[in-house]
């Protein structure tokens, strides 16, 4: 398993664990989770207030036309089933570029009707993705992913929608010949004809995560360094386009529980919390932002938490370790009413982000949690990269491709164009001076 989904113990940690959207089948079998779940209907009550108002914002601009792209938030709506335009609207899975373990029909998935389904935000439309504009907006530029492997499921998606609109697919490469699959370093995709190029980095922590210092505890085996963005970030200065994303590994499982201690300063801080953790390499990549970005220049996003999706089932427990399962999910979550938590980290993410707006950053939030906590049929389950044993775990945290991913890069799409996204145009040699 390339990741710990197992985002519970945070959550538990500070009061905001809900149980998953409960089956109506399986209602029965989890009574014990029956005094959570009172407790949890409050919480979502409280929660659901800010969706509520945002969805009377939304229906009030529906009557009153205004500035659209002002008032627009495309992080609330409602999935809905999209017979017309697919499949002209996508790719599919022979796209050269996807991961095997993203190619869930090839891989045996046999229902399609996940590949179905349209965002539709509340109150406003999303913009049609153009693959062509997106590509001349990029030209002779970089567009640079970096984060844990669920960034990867994003990157490929986003190639693959461009790709869609490049005829000579000998023209599109990875610079180094390096197959696209599980990797520890990075991958750079070339769209030779639009001198453009789209990259991923893979840094789980966006922070460097390495051997501690000298004289350490025993038990630390290993450190994230809080106040150390990671070594690729020299390769992220120049990008145009930058969409980070972390949460997956920021757990006490992937972390304290296998000895990997926080460091500051040059010192493990044996006393240090994930949560806080994670607050402080924030801090370190808002400063990282504003001290090496070109402001003219780069377009910065965070994108929010993605949810997974291990349902419990009777007896066994609902994590990904343990049993949890979401293969029997074949359609999204059509009962809006029933929302988990935002989770802390968005929380954390959009406060650092939104205090970089003040000063003049192109940044943005990229708030997919919402929209993703319904689509529970998204992700390969069972399907799995080929060669995984029988037995192995469900992958329900990345996702098929095409499928959710696609969305979020509709909305990141949406967000370049309202930023007014163009590269600047590479300056011709004046040849009449020397
Ligand atoms: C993300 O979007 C959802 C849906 O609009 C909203 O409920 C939530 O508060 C947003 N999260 C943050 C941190 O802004
Ligand atoms: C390709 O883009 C780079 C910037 O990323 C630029 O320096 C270079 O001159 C461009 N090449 C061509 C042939 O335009
Ligand atoms: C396709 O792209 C490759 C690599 O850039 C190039 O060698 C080839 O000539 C192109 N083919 C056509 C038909 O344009
Ligand atoms: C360790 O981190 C905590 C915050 O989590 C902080 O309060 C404390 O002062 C730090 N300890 C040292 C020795 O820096
Ligand atoms: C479920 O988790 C609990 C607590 O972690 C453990 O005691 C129990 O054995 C687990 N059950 C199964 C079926 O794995
Ligand atoms: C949706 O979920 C809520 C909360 O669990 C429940 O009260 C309501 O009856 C559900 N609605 C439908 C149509 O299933
Ligand atoms: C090109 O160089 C010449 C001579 O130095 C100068 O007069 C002219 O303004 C330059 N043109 C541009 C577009 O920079």
């Amino acid at each position: 398993m390339d990741l710990t989904p197992s985002y519970q113990s945070i959550l538990k940690d500070h009061f905001l664990s809900l149980p998953l959207i409960i089956k109506k089948k399986l209602k029965h079998a989890l009574s014990i989770l029956a005094l959570l779940v009172s407790s949890a209907v409050v919480f979502v009550i409280i929660t659901s207030f800010q969706p509520l108002s945002l969805f009377r914002l939304g229906f009030l601009s529906q009557i009153l036309p205004s500035n659209q792209e002002k008032s627009c938030d495309y992080s609330y709506g409602r999935w809905v089933r999209d017979d017309e335009s697919y499949p002209l609207r996508s790719y599919n899975e022979n796209c050269p570029f996807l991961d095997p373990g993203f190619r869930c029909r090839q891989n045996g998935r046999k229902d399609g009707d996940y590949l179905r389904w349209r965002w539709q935000p509340h109150g406003c439309d999303l913009p049609r993705f153009n693959a062509r504009d997106l590509l001349e907006r990029s030209r002779n530029g970089r567009i640079v992913f970096a984060g844990d492997s669920i960034g990867r499921n994003q990157w490929e998606s986003l190639i693959c929608m461009l790709a869609e609109a490049v005829s000579n697919r000998s023209a599109i490469y990875e610079e180094n010949g390096q197959p696209i699959t599980k990797h520890r370093g990075f991958l750079s995709i070339r769209f030779h004809e639009y001198n453009l190029t789209v990259e991923y980095y893979r840094a789980p922590f966006l922070v460097i995560f390495g051997r501690p210092p000298k004289n350490s505890p025993h038990q630390v085996r290993t450190t994230i360094k809080v106040d150390q963005l990671h070594w690729f970030a020299d390769k992220w200065m120049a990008a145009d386009v930058l969409i980070f994303n972390a949460g997956h590994w920021w757990n006490n499982d992937k972390t304290i529980n296998m000895g990997v201690f926080f460091e500051e300063g040059g010192k493990v801080n044996m006393t240090m919390d994930v949560l806080e953790a994670f607050r402080r390499s924030l801090q370190t990549l808002r400063s990282w932002v504003i001290n090496n970005l070109d402001p003219e220049r780069s377009h910065t996003f965070f994108r929010s938490y993605s949810p997974v999706h291990y349902r419990q089932v009777i007896h066994v427990n609902g994590t990904w370790n343990e049993g949890g399962t979401c293969d029997k999910q074949i359609e999204p979550e059509t009962n809006y009413t029933r929302l988990e938590a935002d989770p802390i980290n968005n929380q954390l993410i959009s406060h650092v982000f939104k205090h970089m707006r003040y000063e003049d950053r192109k940044v943005q939030f990229l708030n997919i949690t919402y929209l993703t906590e319904f689509r529970f049929d998204g992700h390969p389950s069972l399907h799995r990269e080929p060669g995984t044993p029988v037995d192995a775990p469900q992958d329900c945290s990345h996702w098929c491709l095409p499928g959710v991913p696609d969305t979020w890069n509709e909305l990141l799409y949406a967000y370049l164009l309202s930023m007014g996204f163009r590269t600047t145009p590479v300056r011709k040699k004046n040849i009449t001076s020397h």
